[in-house]
């Protein structure tokens, strides 16, 4: 059995990569697919096998997935192109006899009305077309969403929302990572649809009282108009249409649609998901903050998810 996992050079495939070989899936057996293989010496060094391939171009797709039984899609981190390139990337999976296609998408897709749902309902409509046995890992979001631009929040005081009381079951990477590794290494996951998310939903004056209490600073949520976040966005140097992304995700949030404590992925990975609160620490750490040193002292958790 040989398991090819496309993305891998991102935060996600590493992830699952480096779960695969903790996991005793011989490097050998593991076929690592990016798009600038000269930059991830780290990963045949472990040695998995690298090969080349861009969403992009689909002869790339065909040149690299021969021999591959089981895929993991990671989904593009293109916004523009993203149905496109899957495409590609199912397009040569058929061709070249993979058996079975694991695509992450995000949580509750079919109905989904965020701008970011549609390239996913568009890639699994695609997959179920396919000849392929597929598996959806629907993901939440990650609680890594929260930890880009964390000094600044901290040094300000404020996080910035437009989500109001809406919650989000969030996870670590980690967590997303383990459950692709399941899936991938056991059987019984064709045509099977995981709504992936974590044990607990917090909403922003919770995740504002998590970096808060982990930081030892004070941190409020600031709620904002979906337009005001997204011109506050632009603001911090963000392109106009990411902002309005990040603001449409926020309007997704406060009407429910990122609280998915379905417990699937608790499944998938046999144990508790991450608490935003290990997110937050090990972000600031691992980013030098000058707010690290602060955040190992005392029990910022305090008994519970946060
Ligand atoms: N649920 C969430 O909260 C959330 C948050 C962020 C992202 N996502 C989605 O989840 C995916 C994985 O997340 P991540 O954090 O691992 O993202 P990431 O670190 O940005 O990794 C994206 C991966 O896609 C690869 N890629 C992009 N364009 C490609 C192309 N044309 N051909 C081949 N590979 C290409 C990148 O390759 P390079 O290293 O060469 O750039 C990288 O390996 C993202 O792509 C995005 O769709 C979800």
């Amino acid at each position: 059995m040989v398991i090819g996992v496309t993305g891998a050079s991102g935060r996600l495939g590493r992830a699952v990569v480096d779960e695969l070989l903790i996991r005793g899936v011989p490097a050998e057996r593991i076929v690592a697919i990016v798009r600038n293989p000269q930059e991830t010496t780290d990963l045949s060094d472990s040695g998995v096998r690298v090969e080349y391939g861009d969403y992009d171009w689909r002869d790339t797709l065909t040149g690299a997935l021969p021999g591959v039984n089981r895929l993991l899609l990671i989904s593009s981190s293109s916004r523009q192109r993203r149905v496109r390139q899957h495409r590609s990337v199912i397009d040569a999976a058929v061709r070249t006899g993979v058996e079975s296609i694991a695509y992450t998408s995000m949580v509750r897709a079919q109905g989904n009305p965020t701008m970011l749902a549609e390239a996913h309902r568009g890639t699994e409509a695609m997959l179920r077309a396919s000849p392929i046995p597929w598996t959806m890992l629907r993901h939440d979001w990650y609680w890594e969403n929260y930890t880009a631009g964390l000094d600044a929040v901290i040094a300000r005081g404020e996080l910035l929302g437009a989500a109001g009381a809406g919650r989000v079951s969030g996870a670590a990477i980690a967590d997303y990572a383990a459950a692709a590794a399941t899936v991938l290494t056991t059987d019984g996951h064709a045509g099977v649809v995981y709504e992936l998310g974590g044990d607990y939903a917090l909403s922003g004056v919770q995740i504002a009282g998590c970096i808060a209490a982990v930081a030892h600073r004070p941190v409020a949520y600031r709620m904002l108009e979906p337009d005001a976040y997204a011109e506050a966005l632009v603001e911090t140097g963000l392109p106009r249409s990411v902002a309005a992304e990040a603001a449409d995700n926020e309007i997704g949030i406060a009407a429910g649609w990122f609280d998915m404590r379905s417990g699937d992925l608790h499944r998938l990975i046999g144990r508790d998901t991450t608490p935003l609160s290990s997110v937050v620490r090990t972000a600031l750490r691992e980013y030098g903050s000058q707010f690290a040193e602060r955040s190992e002292t005392g029990n910022p958790d305090r008994g519970g998810h946060l």
